[in-house]
């Protein structure tokens, strides 16, 4: 069984590269953000098939959510891999898995641009909300199709029409916000849409696409999903104005009418609609 353990291989540069950032605050949100979706990506897992005995990649795997959970699932005859470029993610993830005794996960701090995901014969692969920042979508997903043995499935929660997110009734500093997010992250390279490029991205790398699906709920503030939006406009109202994108007026009334939305029960919020998709490699 393989022990935990570190292969630093990328420098620090990593935090200061990603455009939503690694703080504290960035690390709680994306907690908050794997418990929401947890039911759709169990379910996900189990309909595929990952059980025990099973060895998984975790690519981009952040401060490690979806790690812990695949380790418990693939159990002490299985194994995960967790590739992930910030350090500070990386840590967050080794102490999770620690914390929740388990020992069969290997941390792995390594930017998938350049590396290979290491010795081939993956069962399958997750990967979640990575693809929309990286600079070739195309390299990640050889990376991907080269780590798994013929037969292993990728799999891939990624967004397919970010435009989506819209509170009803329409609120025009939250419109606003919404296209200052997916300018940001295309000026840094990335792609909020990515997941439309992913199926003939996947056909040239070997891989046969089996199962896609749309994943979008619209939610009132009573549902627990609501405090997706709550945490996520609060931190990147911060993030925005950082990268200009936002002057201070124009972040206090995205508050002020998030702030409108959450007290009115008649509000409901349309999440961002990514896409499940499973391919098989030949
Ligand atoms: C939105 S987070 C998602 C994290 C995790 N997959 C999850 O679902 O909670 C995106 C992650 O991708 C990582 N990432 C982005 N570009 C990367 C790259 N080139 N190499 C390795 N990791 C990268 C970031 O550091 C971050 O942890």
């Amino acid at each position: 069984m393989p022990q935990q353990k570190d292969q630093s291989v990328v420098t620090e540069k990593a935090d200061s590269d990603y455009v939503l950032g690694t703080n504290d605050e960035e690390l709680d949100r994306l907690g908050l953000q794997h418990r929401v979706w947890r039911p759709v990506v169990t379910e996900c897992w189990q309909r595929v098939g990952i059980t025990h005995g099973w060895r998984v990649i975790d690519v981009g795997a952040g401060p490690g959510y979806a790690t812990a959970d695949l380790a418990e699932i693939v159990g002490p005859t299985g194994s995960v891999l967790a590739i992930e470029r910030s350090a500070r993610f990386l840590d967050a993830a080794r102490e999770r898995c620690r914390r929740r005794g388990l020992t069969n996960v290997e941390f792995r701090q390594a930017d998938l641009m350049e590396a290979s995901l290491g010795q081939p014969g993956f069962d399958a692969s997750w990967c979640r909300w990575v693809a929309s920042f990286v600079s070739s979508p195309a390299k990640l997903i050889g990376n991907i199709a080269g780590a798994l043995r013929p037969g292993g499935l990728a799999i891939f929660h990624e967004y397919s029409d970010y435009e989506t997110f819209r509170f009803m009734p329409t609120r025009p500093a939250l419109e606003k916000f919404a296209q200052e997010v997916m300018a940001s992250w295309r000026a840094t390279g990335g792609e909020p849409d990515v997941a439309r490029a992913l199926p003939g991205l996947l056909r040239e790398a070997g891989m046969r696409v089996i199962e896609i699906h749309p994943r979008v709920r619209t939610v009132a503030p009573r549902d627990y999903a609501w405090q997706w939006p709550a945490s996520f406009i609060e931190i990147n109202v911060v993030r925005l104005q950082e990268l200009g994108r936002l002057t201070q007026a124009e972040g206090s009334e995205v508050l002020r009418e998030f702030r409108a939305a959450d007290a009115d029960p008649q509000s409901w919020f349309t999440t961002p609609m990514f896409l499940e998709i499973i391919a098989r490699r030949e």
